[in-house]
Formats: C-alpha cells, structure tokens, sequence
C-alpha cells in the first residue's frame, strides 16, 4: 500500500527556510518564517525563561505525565492572562495543548464531533493552517472577505455584508484577535464591537486565534478585540499560542480556552476536550506550561516577561518605522507608511508574486508568494541592502 503513495507538496513557507539556507549568497535575507528576530538576526531564548528553567530544574521531582487538560496552575494563569475580569472563570473550561496549532486542533476536532460537517468561516487571506486544520477535523471552511482592494486595509463593510448575507445560527466563524497572520491588519475597537454585534446576531460562534498576545500594542489592548467579543457572546472558543510571546517556539505551548455560558456547561466541555485531547496526543508536553507557569506565578519574573515583551514589540514598530524612511530614502515612489498602521510581526508588503521572485532571484531576499514580510526579519544591519533591493524591484 505505502508503495502507491504518493508525495505530498512541500509546505510553501517552510521550502522557502530551505532554499534560503541553501543560498550561498552572503547578503541573503530571510523574511519568510513567522518568528521573532532580534537585532543580530537571532531567536533569543528570554530571561525570564531561563530563570524559570533554573527554579524548575532545581526544584523537579519528576517526569511523570501531565493530566490530560495539562497543568492546573498553567489553565489558570492562562485563563486569567487572556480572560482577566472578563468573565468569570468558573465559565471557562481551560486546556494545556502544544502550542497554538494544538490548541486550534482540538478546538477543531471537538466543534466536529458535536457539528460534523458544520461550517467555519474565515477571512481571504488567513493563516494557511486554519483552513488545513479544519477541513482536516471536518468541518467545511468558507471564506469571508477582509482586505480591501488596496491589499492593505480592513474592508469592513465587505466583510460585514458577507456574514450579514450568509452566516447563519450554526456556524462557527475564526477571528484573529490581534496582529492578522498575513496582512497585519486589525480591526479597530469600534469595528470589533459591529463584528461581535453581527455574529452573535446571527448565531455564530467565535473561534478566536490569538497567537500574538502583546506582539500589537500590548497585553491589554490586544485583548481589546476579545473583549468586545465576550461582550456579545455568551460562548466562544480562544486558541492561544505562547510560542511567539514567550519564545517558545519548540517547546510547543498553547491553551484552548472555551467561554460557556454557564458552570455546569464548562465542566461537561472540559470533559469533552480531556476526551479529544486522549485519542489525539493523550496529554500535552510538561516543560514548556511548566515555565510558563512558573513565570505568570511569580511577580518578578512576570515584570520581566513583560518587560522583555515590550522590548520585542518595540523593536517590531521600530523596524517598521526606519523601513518605511529607508524607502523613501531610496527615492522609491511607493509610499510604505501604510505598515505604520499594521501591527504584529507581518505585513503585506503589496510586492507581487513576480516581484518576489525577482527579488529571491537576484538579490537573495526570501519572501512568500504572497508579499508578507516578516518585519521582525528587518535589522539594522540588513535594512538598507533589504530598501534598496525592493526599491530596484519596485522600479524594475
Ligand atoms: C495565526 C496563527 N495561529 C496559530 C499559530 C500557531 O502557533 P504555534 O506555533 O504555537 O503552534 C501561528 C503560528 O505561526 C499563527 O501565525
């Protein structure tokens, strides 16, 4: 049987990770993979993380399983992390998961098994692993507009009339709660409130990816959104990730996070999830929710996480800054300050497809297909070469 299989495409995003490492040129510059770069171009491993490894290190006692939802002490904290006074947490029914994909995964695989078949809408463009994970799990995904014609702003009022014309009780729709993976556009507050307003209207359930928490504006104001969300929705899923907010890509942490109206439906929904979660991975990873823990825990670490946190969203509005001035300092007539507006690690640069090629081509400068940029690639060092290039593209 294994001989008549045959070879699935490679992922678009992680074949570009390839050809770029195996580019020789020296002034190569990748701005394709969705993680955070520092300014020498490295993946920092966080201090508050470090220190928690070392009280976890001394004080570990085993390597026994998790429960099957995780740690109690990570639901927790991640409840009150994303949720705060929100709602009241004995209406939530919390799980540890690996990373943002599992937490996504099990979200998706429990939707199906109550709503086999039921639709999910989400927005063109949108991360290319929701529609993956939720045709996987059986769901039907749709597709509701988001940019407008200009590729670089929020059509609201497109977006809005298709869920007005066609969303129905039933339906689950996926919302990216901050930092939009690829076009970092984000609806303002005042168009969170229409959208909740809307779907709840309209009977819909919110399955929302907050993969970046505190990459947009802060841990607050990203929550805006959700917040505008749970205001109008007595139930909705929240799928987090702390590969990007914590640096721990690899360690794979996440949390599901389902709002139920009331006590009694949180506790039969965790009894659900436990059982997704069973036949799937049995029990998530300890090391990862254990450092997350032990830093949202304790005060001082949690200072410094957010202090360390503010230094990475600082230096992604700072890159967006001195591109959009090395742009105009090429003479490029494009005008780039539109990235001013986008928040989170990516933007859509408006390049073409043919234009992206051109550039990997000729001067060794990685981006996908699309355009998206990861802005958190750009550093000193490789700005002016990174404006240069796309100028001459640009004009080519
Ligand atoms: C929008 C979005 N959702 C989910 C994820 C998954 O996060 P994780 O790496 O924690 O699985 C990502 C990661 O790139 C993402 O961009």
């Amino acid at each position: 049987m294994l001989e008549s299989i045959a070879a699935a495409p490679p992922d678009p995003i992680l074949g570009l990770t390839e050809a770029f490492q195996k580019d020789a040129r020296s002034e190569k510059i990748n701005l394709t993979i969705g993680v955070y770069r520092d300014d020498t171009g490295q993946t920092p491993v966080l201090d508050c993380v470090k220190q928690a490894e070392q009280r976890l290190l001394a004080g570990e006692t085993t390597k026994g399983y998790l429960g099957i939802d995780g740690l109690a002490d990570f639901k927790r904290l991640a409840t009150n992390l994303t949720l705060s006074e929100l709602v009241s947490h004995d209406r939530v029914a919390a799980a540890q998961t690996p990373g943002g994909t599992g937490a996504l995964k099990v979200a998706a695989d429990f939707l199906a098994k109550s709503a086999r078949g039921a639709r999910i809408w989400c927005s063109t463009p949108t991360w290319p692993n929701h529609t993956a994970i939720f045709e996987a799990a059986g769901l039907q995904p749709q597709a509701y507009p988001y940019l407008g014609a200009d590729r670089r702003s929020l059509d609201l009022t497109a977006m809005l009339d298709t869920v007005e014309r066609e969303g129905r009780a039933g339906d689950f729709i996926c919302l990216h709660a901050c930092c939009h993976n690829p076009t970092g556009v984000d609806p303002t507050t005042e168009q969170w409130a229409e959208i909740a307003e809307l779907t709840a209207q309209r009977g819909m359930l919110p399955v929302v990816d907050f993969a970046y928490h505190g990459f947009g504006d802060g841990l607050v104001e990203d929550r805006l959104g959700l917040a505008e969300l749970v205001a109008q929705h007595e139930e909705l899923l929240i799928c987090s990730s702390y590969s990007k907010n914590f640096g721990l890509y690899g360690e794979r942490v996440g949390a599901l996070l389902a709002v139920c109206p009331s006590a009694q439906a949180a506790s039969n929904v965790a009894s659900c999830v436990k059982q997704v979660v069973r036949s799937n991975y049995s029990s998530p990873p300890r090391h990862g929710g254990a450092i997350v823990a032990c830093v949202l825990a304790d005060e001082s670490l949690k200072a410094l996480w957010e202090r360390e946190l503010a230094q990475m969203r600082g230096r992604i509005h700072s890159m967006r800054r001195r591109f959009v001035e090395s742009m105009k300092e090429t003479g490029c007539e494009t005008d780039f300050s539109f990235l001013l507006d986008q928040r989170g690690m990516f933007s859509f640069s408006g390049l073409s497809p043919m234009q992206v090629d051109w550039l990997r081509n000729e001067k060794g400068v990685y981006i996908v297909g699309s355009g998206r940029i990861n802005v958190a690639g750009i550093t000193l060092e490789n700005l002016d070469t990174l404006a240069a290039a796309i100028s001459e593209a640009l004009a080519s």
